[in-house]
């Protein structure tokens, strides 16, 4: 555990303002990577401050947390992206040339892709082709042994978003290119030998989508005519000309891996509704009112993904030197924005480690840049997930099914599962053992 003791600042900063707090570990990455998602806001609370400065990963690195911090997180004329990711997740996670990386009218040109790719028409379409293939899949009760729900949902989830997007998947490829696509978010901060998977895992993924992006330009086959994907093959930021194919496949990446990772948010709503007894019973009151109902299921998957750890934070660059709070920032340093501890923030939430669902209930906007689980700020404008309306929209469809649909029911096998905080993403332990039921969840739980 890093030591909270404050070393006074370095004397010469080059703007009027104090350097931040400091931690005195040499470098605090084995301490980050041993409690992720609270290193940061533990340390801020402990310092009694919204910034802190950390060596991590032999970086000076400057820790945001809270909502206020996260309004300057997101103001474009303080902080870029280019250059701030670590080489490792470009490596991995993300693969390089793609829209993480850019900053300004670029990054704008670039996200435009992205917006209008996930509009709520093309985001009903995924939720339809998720629901079938989830149907289609779920064993009939008796029919098999215990499994993971993490795992159930990740094959199910690569079908479908191949299919709605156009990329060709034969079914005897389906398990590799899952285990591929689960790799890039699971597995890239593991140790050595699964960040070794990982990359080669992205080599893979590249090479292959990129051959669909060279097939569908040539007028060879290729994406499906009209899909998203042919959209992205046929993308270029300026003029006619389009994006270099590896560059296309990235971004194409961008689009499948995501949708693969709501897998991680299922199996931690299955982990609520497990856990959290009070907040189930109140989804399963019968309510004659189909409005109420449907709000108090958006509140509890709005509250899941608020309560629960997901990525624990993103990163950027100083633009130029300026003094927020008191505290110097400095041109070219590296910073951290703490999503997981900003979510759970006691100056913009009420009983923030408590999971309540209520919260969103009657209001369902959030205090502003305090609900930052996927970023914050605009997401047509800034590195803001475009994903929310696909990650909120599928889990609000399981939930449904979970809830209301004969034959889809589950529950757990054994012990209340752990929720493992120690790695990323967290996950229940196993990804949740569950066994089905062929009943609503809903009502063998009640
Ligand atoms: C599974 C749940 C998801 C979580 C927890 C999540 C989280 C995030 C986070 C934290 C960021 C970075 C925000 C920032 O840099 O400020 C991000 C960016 C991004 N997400 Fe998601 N996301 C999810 C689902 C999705 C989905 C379904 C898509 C599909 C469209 C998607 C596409 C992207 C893209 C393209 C970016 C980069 C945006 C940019 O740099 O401008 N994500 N996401």
């Amino acid at each position: 555990m890093s030591t909270l003791a404050v070393r006074p600042a370095a004397s010469a900063t080059p703007v009027d303002g104090a350097a931040p707090p400091r931690l005195t570990d040499w470098d605090s990455t084995l301490a980050f990577r041993r409690d992720p998602y609270r290193f940061i806001g533990r340390h801020a609370v402990a310092l009694g401050t919204e910034v802190f400065e950390a060596r991590l990963m032999l970086r000076p690195t400057l820790c945001l947390t809270g909502a206020r911090a996260a309004r300057l997180f997101y103001d474009p004329g303080r902080f870029e992206r280019a250059g701030a990711a670590p080489g490792a997740l470009q490596a991995t996670l993300f693969g390089r040339g793609g829209v993480q990386g850019m900053d300004g009218a670029a990054h704008r040109r670039r996200k435009a892709l992205f917006v209008a790719l996930t509009e709520p028409a093309a985001v009903d379409d995924l939720v339809a082709q998720v629901r079938q293939d989830w149907q289609a899949a779920w064993p009939r009760p008796g029919a098999s042994a215990p499994f993971s729900l993490y795992d159930f949902a990740q094959p199910v989830l690569t079908h479908a978003v191949c299919a709605w997007a156009g990329v060709p998947l034969p079914a005897a490829e389906l398990p590799l290119r899952t285990r591929q696509l689960v790799l890039l978010f699971d597995g890239a901060a593991g140790g050595l030998a699964a960040h070794l998977r990982a990359r080669w895992a992205r080599r893979r993924l590249e090479a292959w989508l990129t051959r669909g992006v060279e097939a569908t330009r040539a007028g060879r086959p290729g994406f499906r005519p009209g899909s998203a994907a042919e959209r992205i093959a046929r993308h270029g930021d300026t003029g006619a000309r389009p994006l270099p194919a590896r560059v296309a496949a990235v971004e194409l990446l961008n689009l499948l891996r995501p949708v693969v990772a709501v897998s991680v948010y299922l199996s931690l709503m299955g982990q609520a509704l497990h856990v959290h007894r009070g907040a189930r019973a109140r989804l399963l009151q019968p309510l004659p009112d189909a409005a109420e109902r449907e709000a108090r299921r958006r509140a509890f998957v709005q509250e899941v993904r608020r309560h629960y750890p997901f990525f624990p934070a993103v990163a950027a660059r100083v633009r130029d030197d300026f003094t927020w709070q008191g505290v110097a920032f400095r041109r070219g340093q590296r910073a951290l924005l703490d999503l997981y501890g900003t979510c759970h923030d006691a100056r913009a939430w009420a009983d923030p480690w408590d999971f309540h669902p209520q919260r969103f209930e009657h209001d369902e906007r959030p205090p502003p840049f305090a609900l930052i689980p996927q970023g914050g700020g605009d997401a047509a404008t800034h590195h803001r997930c475009p994903g929310e309306g696909i990650a909120s929209r599928l889990m609000g469809l399981v939930l449904q099914m979970w809830l209301d649909d004969d034959g889809l029911g589950w529950h757990v096998v054994g012990e209340p599962p752990a929720l493992r905080m120690d790695r990323l993403p967290a996950l229940p332990l196993g990804g949740l053992i569950v066994e089905p039921v062929g009943r609503p969840a809903g009502a063998l739980l009640a």
